[in-house]
């Protein structure tokens, strides 16, 4: 497997010249974020599925990333789960790596990288299993991180991708964590569609029914589609069917 790139790990993020909207708002959400309403409610089980998943679909992985890792409570959790992977947490607000910091004093290592999933600092197939959770969401096009997602999961990871539906809808609709712009594109069936065109095959998708004020759960779990000539097929079937008239 190749090794994550040192090189990169500091690699500028969208907080430059163009602050990250997103980014913005979770510094400044950070230190209360542990402490919301929505933890209980929602994401203490979206965390339990997303891990229920991933163990099943590999229960001893060599590196794992936590894309859009917070405060790094998934990673707390992964770090029992599966004590002999490297684990690694990417997330665009510096202020929620400073509290995955602080909270993680003591325990395990976690190597914690500042990044936009559009620009992961990991180098091609460095992992084996990827955790992104309530996240995808806020990415404002979805194709650029999940074309990073395919590249730096290897041929044989998985990727657990998990968002509570009506939590993101509301984030959409009043434009929580500057979220409002982005419309419908990261809802589960667009999702769906965009993973497979990042060369992704959904292998599960499931739904979980915890909350009874807004139930669902959704959880997909995809493999890289290591079948080229077969996405390149479905390509050129798209493309013939707006082709030549
Ligand atoms: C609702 S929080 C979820 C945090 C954590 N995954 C959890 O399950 O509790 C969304 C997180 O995604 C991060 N995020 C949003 N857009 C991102 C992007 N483009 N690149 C990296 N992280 C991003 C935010 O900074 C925030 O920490």
């Amino acid at each position: 497997m190749e090794p994550v790139e040192p090189a990169s790990a500091a690699a500028p993020v969208s907080d430059g010249p163009q602050p990250s909207p997103v980014a913005a708002r979770f510094d400044l959400w950070a230190a209360g974020y542990d402490s919301s309403i929505l933890q209980d409610t929602f994401y203490t089980g979206l965390h339990r599925h997303a891990l229920h998943l991933a163990t099943r679909a590999n229960p001893a992985p060599r590196r794992l990333l936590d894309l859009g890792c917070g405060t790094g409570r998934l990673l707390r959790a992964a770090a029992a789960r599966f004590p002999h992977a490297e684990l690694l947490g990417v997330d665009i607000s510096a202020g929620m790596l400073s509290q995955a910091r602080a909270l993680d004093a003591g325990r395990r290592a976690v190597t914690y990288l500042r990044a936009d999933a559009a620009r992961l600092p990991l180098a091609d197939g460095a992992v084996d299993v990827v955790l992104c959770t309530a996240s995808s969401h806020h990415w404002t096009e979805p194709e650029a991180p999940l074309a990073q997602l395919r590249r730096i999961t290897a041929d044989d990871g998985v990727l657990i991708l998990a968002h509570v539906p009506g939590v993101a809808a509301w984030d959409l609709t009043t434009g929580a964590g500057g979220a409002r712009h982005q419309g419908l594109r990261t809802g589960t069936s667009c999702l769906t569609a965009l993973l497979s065109e990042a060369g992704f095959r959904i292998t599960k998708a499931a739904l979980y029914a915890d909350c009874p004020v807004m139930p669902t759960t959704v959880v997909l779990c995809a493999r890289p589609d290591t079948a080229p000539r077969a996405r390149g097929g479905i390509r050129l079937l798209r493309s013939g069917a707006a082709g030549p008239r």
